[in-house]
């Protein structure tokens, strides 16, 4: 049995059957031996969980679950009506939010849009100020971008070198214009938390801020306890959670505490048939909801002894990778998920990196939705890095099948690869200095 193949037998929990990772002849017409590529890349996506598809293939083979969900006039669409529902009650329940707060997107990127554009244009003649950070994503940044060019202003908080935000620079940002709030809870690059309940309990001081939280990154991986933290808008996706691509949600406040007294109000995105209480118009694609419903499901039960062993993999990730000398590790170390841990290694182009380890592992230099792009790392530059560093870093990202010997393979693998591209690039390691260390 090869490392990282389902079934291996290390320390990881047996997931029923993920995706077998691709063979290394795939990646390299130079490797003969079908040892299986190491996959770190679960920020990125993750693969879907078998009980997950199993569910959703059911669903799509049925003779009785393929009605159109919002047809209330006949038994077909009330079947599938209420697979929609017991999907909502089960992401609800996994994030400590009520069903009626779920509304379905196609993903986070969706959910942002939503948040963003929604609040904005629903809050229009109050306030055109929106407060939110340098190192959000692209789905988030980018939309911010767009109001900016119809006229709204964005304030982007800087964050300090370990890539946290402190809620006092928030409290310090805010103006009576200002309308919404967007802070990411677990960077999707550097793995760092927010102090989101902080960040919420200022904005409902305030009074007209409300808060969003992209969680892309959090179910899973920490807790998220929606109504607990105060946030009044949350976007969620499947397939970061061992669920489906193409689905995910905004959870929409429906409290009404707090100084401001009343809850949330979004202007849609999309017109049509009324679905998701008008917020989101479409029919919903029942078998996307209901994996996205199951894995979120599955989450929720994601025991604290998981968590500490990708706690105790990642930490033996970072031991090994520091022995090689002039690495250097990115985001704080305190306050991060176990589940993402990336390393600049200094002397060497990360895009070589890459291209050296590729036959032998699955990892990236920063978002996938960066990647293609080959420039430096946008948040670790917001970090203070300097450009060299940044475009000299992998992201590495662990996950349920992750094994103790897929940690090895990747650190011989690294080893073996920086010291050549530092010996061809003329830094040798030992005229590196040393800029991490383990912990
Ligand atoms: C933090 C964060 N937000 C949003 C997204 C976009 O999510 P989706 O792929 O569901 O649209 C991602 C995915 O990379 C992410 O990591």
């Amino acid at each position: 049995m090869t490392a990282g193949s389902p079934g291996s037998t290390d320390t990881a929990v047996t997931n029923q059957g993920l995706a077998s990772p691709m063979s290394a002849s795939q990646g390299s017409a130079n490797t003969a031996a079908a040892s299986p590529v190491v996959y770190l890349d679960h920020a990125s996506t993750t693969p879907v969980d078998a009980r997950v598809a199993a569910r959703m293939a059911e669903v799509l083979n049925s003779a009785t679950e393929f009605g159109n969900p919002a047809a209330a006039s006949h038994d077909y669409g009330g079947i599938a009506g209420s697979l929609v529902e017991q999907a909502r009650c089960q992401v609800a329940a996994a994030v400590g939010a009520t069903s009626s707060e779920v509304v379905w997107t196609s993903g986070a990127t969706e959910a942002n849009n939503l948040a963003l554009f929604g609040v904005a244009h629903y809050y229009r003649e109050r306030g055109r100020h929106i407060v939110t950070s340098r190192t959000e994503h692209k789905a988030v940044l980018d939309p911010c971008r767009e109001l900016q060019r119809r006229g709204w202003q964005i304030t982007y908080l800087v964050p300090d070198r370990d890539g946290l935000i402190d809620p006092g620079q928030v409290a310090a940002a805010l103006r009576t214009d200002t309308v919404l709030v967007s802070i990411m809870h677990v960077n999707n690059e550097i793995g760092v938390v927010q102090d989101v309940s902080a960040i919420a309990a200022i904005c409902a001081r305030h009074g007209s801020a409300w808060l969003h939280v992209d969680a892309a990154q959090s179910v899973g991986k920490c807790p998220v306890d929606f109504a607990g933290l105060g946030v009044d808008l949350m976007s969620l996706s499947g397939h970061k959670v061992y669920g489906p691509k193409g689905v995910g949600a905004l959870l929409v406040s429906e409290r009404k505490d707090g100084p401001r007294g009343a809850h949330v109000q979004l202007a849609p995105l999309l017109y049509g048939g009324g679905q998701e209480r008008a917020l989101r118009a479409g029919t919903l694609a029942t078998h996307q909801v209901v994996g996205m419903g199951l894995a979120f499901d599955l989450a929720a039960s994601t025991s604290s002894v998981e968590t500490a062993r990708i706690a105790c993999l990642q930490r033996r990730l970072w031991q090994g990778l520091a022995a090689i000398g002039g690495v250097l590790r990115n985001g704080s170390a305190t306050h991060s998920v176990p589940h993402l841990l990336n390393v600049s290694f200094d002397g060497v182009e990360g895009e070589s990196l890459l291209a050296a380890v590729r036959p032998h592992l699955a990892v990236s230099t920063g978002s996938a939705c960066n990647s293609s792009l080959g420039e430096p790392s946008y948040v670790l530059r917001a970090l203070g890095r300097s450009e060299r560093l940044s475009e000299s870093s992998l992201r590495f990202g662990l996950g349920r099948t992750t094994t103790e010997r897929d940690i090895d393979t990747a650190i011989a693998v690294l080893s073996q690869a920086v010291s050549r591209l530092r010996e061809i690039a003329g830094t040798r390691p030992e005229k590196v200095p040393n800029l991490g260390t383990p912990g």
